[in-house]
């Protein structure tokens, strides 16, 4: 249970769709005043309508995290204008899909920029307010690619599973500080980045998943909105797959 008396700032990247939007919902109802970070506004402000709507606090934040002056920048403005921040989600993410024969340096060079470069920027950032309110939660989001692997993902896959070195690694730097740091790693979702792929490669990822279907944006905002509560307070460093059951070996 907490004692916590005044509302806690979340900042949350890709909030405009999929499963970033879900994670702001679910936040949002658990009391949190969410931050929605994407680069489309118009987005942004749908997710933020349909908050206010369900009777929760949200603001919109038009922001490219691969640049990271911007993405500093936004971080330092809402632990401003708050006089904190407490919760940071690293959602955002991207897929240039190649087989390595054919992959580009701008391939790999970019999915290393949105999917894990940010991740370091933005929590370097997130940090010092953290340790001001003596708590915190991080929660980045990796994959099951970089988990087990995926043909055509080399870049993917090293960008998420680089994120789990990186998430262990806060979460005992910054453990003395009771800010704690985890990823949650989706199986196949149902969102437009797997709305490209072909309906063949879609059958065969449910083939492989013994719950035999595609998870939903907000089976994994459930996870992540969990790690983020009070209650989640002696949970830190870990993976939280969430995936049908898919790299169960
Ligand atoms: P999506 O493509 O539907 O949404 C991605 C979000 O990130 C959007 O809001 C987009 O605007 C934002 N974004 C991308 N680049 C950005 C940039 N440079 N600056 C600001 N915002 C940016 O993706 P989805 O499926 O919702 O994925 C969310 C997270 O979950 C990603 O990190 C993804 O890698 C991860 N994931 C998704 C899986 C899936 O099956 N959908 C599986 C495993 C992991």
């Amino acid at each position: 249970m907490s004692d916590q008396t005044e509302q806690r700032i979340a900042f949350i990247t890709g909030a405009s769709r999929g499963i970033g939007a879900s994670i702001a919902k679910a936040v949002a109802a658990q009391g949190r005043h969410v931050v929605l970070v994407a680069r489309n506004a118009d987005k942004l402000d749908e997710v933020k309508q349909s908050i206010s709507d369900a009777g929760g606090s949200a603001q919109s934040l038009a922001c490219d995290i691969g640049d990271q002056a911007a993405l500093e920048g936004a971080i330092e403005s809402v632990a401003k204008e708050h006089k904190r921040l407490d919760i940071l989600i690293n959602n955002a993410g991207i897929t240039r899909d190649n087989l390595l024969l054919r992959m580009t340096d701008e391939e790999f060079d970019e999915v290393i920029a949105v999917n894990l470069r940010s991740v370091f920027v933005a929590c370097r950032a997130a940090l010092r307010p953290m340790m001001r309110g003596k708590w915190g939660r991080i929660v980045n989001l990796g994959s099951v690619s970089g988990l087990v692997g995926n043909p055509g993902q080399a870049n993917y896959a090293a960008s998420k599973a680089a994120v789990v070195g990186f998430t262990k690694t806060i979460a005992k730097e910054m453990a003395a500080k009771n800010v704690t740091a985890n990823v949650v790693a989706p199986g196949f979702i149902e969102t437009d980045m797997t709305d490209v792929l072909p309906e063949s490669v879609k059958q065969l990822a449910k083939d492989h998943t013994p719950l035999k279907r595609m998870g939903q944006p907000h089976e994994i905002a459930a996870a992540v909105a969990f790690l983020t509560s009070e209650d989640a307070g002696y949970v830190t460093g870990q993976v939280l797959t969430v995936d049908g059951g898919m790299t169960t070996v």
